[in-house]
């Protein structure tokens, strides 16, 4: 098995060199802000935001992926560098200075930063992740209450995993090898869809290939996409959009107190529904996350062979050492590597001007790996007992600050359970082999990211406790 490529990325990226660009002459630094689109010149007091060179880098961006920002960061030996990406001038920021500023509503806003062109984190147009102020604040509230507020909710989405992942392991015992990942990514869509009621039936999903093929495009795609290309609506969407408007027709009914309910009986601020569209949209935002949350798993899995000492020691329940292990799991594992923000007014940060319009992108994935923060940020170390919170601006691996009024992802709660969930069936539902002769490297460059192989597992069986 070849793991060594496996979260040790930051060890091997260029070592931290000075650029030529990290303090440029006053000549060049005039050459620089002459290269600046119209509007965009650097005040003559306000150091130069050193830029990194060449006319765009898209396509670096969707070939290097995850390392993309972090590479530069490091080659310039600077947390903020400017670059363009889609032909638009862009700021990108990292550590946790810079994450308290991203997400500082007051000076900054999500409408028009338009990640969504790389990353999909949402569905569509009108969709939480796009609204700002107090109307974000109460269609969030919505989320809030699903995910964060209603404990029972999210045990129930924990009981509805467990149940689906138990299902499938008769399956496993007479298999003989097992593919992990895609196995993962069916039980975690047959949840998302039965934790939802979202109007497709579980089974349903089993004859269809399309709504199948669909479902999973939304869990490996749930973060950032390869390309900028405009999406079609898909026949998930349509299916969807029908739903909701059967609904509003009143010929069907949603089971009180789902989140298809909540989403359909929801009311702006000034007492409208939202159209079918923009509900649909929000329970993708419910269906794409949950279904995609297999990846974290599977690289538990990983690190439960590479670590495993970790799998005896998680053999005796102990609900403390569950989460240090899930939460290192989450720190670790490439996921949604950055978010986008636009600046709302002209304002100084830490001495450099931003202005009004200025497009600005965070580095979540490289907060998340600041040697600063977390010493030997590269290895997987459970041990550092990391709780997510809204005071800490540095394990930033779904957003920080408040969840209830910035935009930070509600789900982490949710994340967090089933990741330990997963954990728990793996070291204490069932034994199994992990096959040597498979590649579970990790490269930075592919994004969504998994390991290669998508890991195969041989041999299970029930432990002896969870048989009988
Ligand atoms: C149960 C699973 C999840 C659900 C239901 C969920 C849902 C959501 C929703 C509705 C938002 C929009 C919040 C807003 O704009 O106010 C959001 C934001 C976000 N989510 Fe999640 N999410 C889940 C899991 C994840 C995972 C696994 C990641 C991976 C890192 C993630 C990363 C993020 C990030 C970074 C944001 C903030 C984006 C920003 O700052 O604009 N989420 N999530």
């Amino acid at each position: 098995m070849n793991q060594s490529e496996f979260h040790r990325q930051p060890d091997t990226l260029a070592a931290p060199s000075a650029h030529p660009l990290a303090q440029p002459s006053s000549a060049l630094s005039e050459a620089l802000s002459g290269a600046l689109p119209a509007g965009a010149s650097e005040p003559a007091r306000s150091p130069a935001i050193p830029r990194s060179p060449g006319f765009d880098e898209t396509v670096k961006l969707a070939r290097e992926g995850y390392g993309f920002l972090s590479q530069r960061f490091r080659s310039m030996n600077s947390q903020i560098f400017r670059t363009r990406l889609m032909l638009r001038d862009v700021i990108c920021l990292t550590g946790p200075d810079a994450a308290r500023l991203i997400y500082d509503d007051d000076r900054l806003t999500r409408v028009g930063a338009m990640p969504q062109m790389v990353l999909r984190l949402i569905a569509g147009k009108g969709s939480v992740q796009q609204l700002d102020g107090p109307v974000h604040r109460h269609r969030k509230a919505m989320f809030v209450r699903m995910l964060v507020e209603d404990r029972t909710g999210i045990d129930r989405l924990v009981a509805i995993f467990r149940r689906n992942f138990i299902e499938r392991v008769p399956d496993w015992i007479r298999w003989g090898a097992v593919p992990l990942g895609a196995e993962l990514d069916l039980i975690l869509i047959r949840t998302a869809l039965a934790w939802t009621h979202a109007p497709i039936d579980a089974d349903e999903i089993d004859r269809d290939d399309v709504l199948l093929a669909e479902l999973a495009e939304q869990a490996g795609h749930f973060g950032p996409r390869r390309l900028p290309l405009p999406r079609r609506s898909s026949a998930l969407e349509r299916r969807l959009k029908t739903a909701f408007r059967q609904i509003r027709r009143g010929r069907q009914a949603p089971l009180p107190g789902t989140p298809m309910a909540m989403i359909a009986g929801y009311l702006d601020p000034q007492g409208r529904p939202l159209s079918p569209a923009v509900a649909a949209g929000e329970l993708i935002n419910l269906l794409g996350p949950i279904a995609s949350l297999g990846r974290y798993i599977l690289f538990a899995a990983v690190e439960l062979e590479r670590h495993g000492e970790w799998r005896e020691i998680l053999r005796v329940p102990d609900d403390r050492l569950l989460t240090d292990f899930a939460e290192e799991v989450r720190r670790c594992v490439p996921f949604y590597p950055f978010v986008g923000a636009v600046a709302r007014t002209s304002f100084d940060w830490n001495g450099y001007q931003i202005r009004r319009g200025q497009w600005l992108l965070f580095d979540l994935y490289g907060t998340c790996h600041d040697e600063a923060a977390f010493h030997n940020a590269g290895e997987f170390r459970p041990l550092r007992e990391l709780r997510h919170g809204p005071d800490d601006y540095s394990f930033v691996a779904q957003g920080a600050g408040s969840v209830k009024d910035g935009h930070r992802c509600p789900g982490e709660e949710a994340t967090l359970s089933i990741i330990k969930e997963g954990v728990r069936l793996l070291t204490t539902a069932i034994d199994y082999d992990m096959p040597t002769e498979q590649d579970v490297s990790v490269s930075l460059s592919d994004m969504p990211c998994r390991p290669k192989d998508g890991v195969v597992i041989s041999g299970v069986r029930w432990q002896e406790m969870a048989a009988g």
